[in-house]
């Protein structure tokens, strides 16, 4: 079986995974059960399968990426990847994402929150890398979430219907991001 090496959490990691064909017909094992079956990367969740819902989303080279449509050929090597497990476990200083969700109850079920921290990750991160460090309004957080924000087509879906404290806590931990 071919192998791939990337850096996941800023630590370089390599293992085999599972394809068949080659060249433009090769098709390989997806990113999403790549992460959680060989490195133990239980934050991104599979929800719709389709890329439709953010469940997965991981960062790859800091752009928030659908694993569960990656096909393993695909993804470069060295490709950094982050994922939800490689945010703070420190209760007493966690990312400011993490404790804003867990501050302002973003979660009922909590199987959204995954790809709510992580797109929201890489949508701020961005916005300041850009050089916009304000704090996002109501709407744009909302555009973001719908898949409307420049730079982002993807859509976040909380079933449990809490998009309006997920918002808030957006707003609060990107505020402190920004500082
Ligand atoms: S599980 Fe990947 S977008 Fe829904
Ligand atoms: S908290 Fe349940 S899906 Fe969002």
């Amino acid at each position: 079986m071919p192998f791939r090496t990337i850096l996941l959490n800023g630590k370089e990691v390599t293992a085999e995974y599972q394809a068949i064909g080659s060249g433009a017909s090769e098709s390989s094992e997806i990113l999403l059960y790549w992460l959680r079956e060989q490195f133990g990367q239980h934050g991104p969740r599979f929800g719709c399968g389709l890329a439709q819902c953010g469940a997965c989303t991981v960062l790859v080279d800091d752009v928030p990426t659908r694993s569960c449509v990656v096909q393993l050929h695909t993804v470069e090597d060295l490709a950094e990847v982050r994922t939800l497990d490689g945010l703070s476990h420190d209760e007493k200083d966690p990312h400011p994402l993490q404790r804003e969700f867990v501050e302002l109850q973003a979660g009922q079920c909590g199987f959204c929150i995954n790809g709510m921290i992580m797109g929201s990750l890489g949508w701020i991160e961005g916005r300041i890398a850009g050089g916009d460090r304000s704090v996002p309004s109501e709407d744009e957080v909302k555009a973001f979430l719908s898949g409307a924000a420049p730079g982002n087509t993807r859509n976040y879906i909380c079933r449990c219907g809490t998009h309006t404290r997920i918002v808030a806590a957006i707003r609060s931990a990107a505020e402190e991001m920004a500082r």
